[in-house]
C-alpha cells in the first residue's frame, strides 16, 4: 500500500522507529509537548494526533492508538506495514483484577489473553498465545529497577466489551492468574507477531474491577508519569 495510508497522513522517514502509544490522542499531544525536544506533528488523521521528536538525543514517536482492538489494529498496522516502525510500545491503564496489582501499580503485559476474535483471520489450528517482545519486556524490567519503580510482570485479558452483560466476566480469569483487564494489548501483540517487528504493554492499574477502588484524576497524573519514564526510557 502507499503511503499516506488510510488512517495516517505521514511522508515517509516521519516516524522513529520506535512509537509510545497511549489511547488518547490528547495524551499523545501532551507527552510530546512535556517530554520531547523539538515535537513536530506528523498526522492528525480524525484527530488520532502523531508527534516525532527526540528524547536524550534519540528520534522518539508518540501517537494516540484509540480504545479498543479494532482501533489500535489499524494504527499499529500501517505503522508496521507502511511507515517502517519497528517497536510499538503501548503506555495504558488497567482494571485490576489480582490482589498483587493494587491501583497505582505498573503491570508489564509479558502476554495478553482476549476474548476477541482478533486470531480467527490468521486461521491457525489452535489457539494462539500473543506475547510481549522478550528484548522490550526485560529491558524495561531493568530500567524500571533502575529507577526504583516495581512492577508487576504477568498476563493480562484484552477485553472487547467495557460495559459487559456476563453476570461473571472475571471469576475464570482470576483462576488463570490473570493480573488485569484493558482493551488492546492482545490485538497490538498479534499485529506485531504478524509484521515480525517488536510491542510492548505497559500498563498503570487505575482501578479495581473487584473492589470498585479507582485512582483520583491527580493520582491518575502520578501513576502515570512513573510509566511515562520507563517507557521514554525503553524508547
Ligand atoms: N482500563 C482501565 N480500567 C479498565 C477496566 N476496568 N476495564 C477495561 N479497561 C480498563
Amino acid at each position: 500500500m502507499p503511503i499516506p495510508t488510510p488512517h495516517i497522513r505521514a511522508k515517509e522517514g516521519d516516524f522513529a522507529k520506535t512509537v509510545l502509544m497511549p489511547g488518547d490522542p490528547l495524551r499523545a499531544k501532551y507527552i510530546a509537548e512535556t517530554y520531547l525536544e523539538n515535537p513536530v506533528l506528523v498526522t492528525d488523521v480524525r484527530n488520532m494526533l502523531g508527534f516525532t521528536g527526540t528524547y536524550k538525543g534519540k528520534r522518539v514517536s508518540v501517537m494516540g492508538g484509540g480504545m479498543g482492538m479494532p482501533s489500535i489494529g489499524i494504527y499499529s498496522h500501517e505503522l508496521f506495514n507502511f511507515y517502517g516502525v519497528e517497536n510499538i510500545i503501548r503506555i495504558g491503564s488497567a482494571g485490576s483484577i489480582s490482589e498483587s496489582c493494587p491501583v497505582r501499580s505498573v503491570v508489564i503485559a509479558q502476554a495478553a489473553c482476549t476474548n476477541s476474535s482478533w486470531a480467527k483471520q490468521y486461521e491457525i489450528p489452535g489457539t494462539y498465545a500473543p506475547i510481549a517482545n522478550y528484548g522490550l519486556l526485560s529491558s524495561a524490567v531493568e530500567i524500571a529497577k533502575k529507577q526504583g519503580t516495581p512492577t508487576v510482570v504477568g498476563n493480562v485479558l484484552s477485553s472487547d466489551p467495557f460495559y459487559c452483560d456476563l453476570k461473571d466476566p472475571h471469576s475464570a480469569w482470576i483462576k488463570m492468574g490473570v493480573l488485569c483487564v484493558e482493551m488492546e494489548a492482545a490485538a497490538l501483540y498479534m499485529e506485531a507477531a504478524r509484521s515480525k517487528k517488536n510491542a510492548l504493554a505497559i500498563l498503570t492499574i487505575s482501578d479495581n474491577i473487584i473492589t470498585g477502588e479507582e485512582l483520583s484524576s491527580d493520582e491518575r497524573q502520578t501513576g502515570f508519569g512513573k510509566m511515562m519514564e520507563l517507557a521514554l526510557e525503553l524508547a
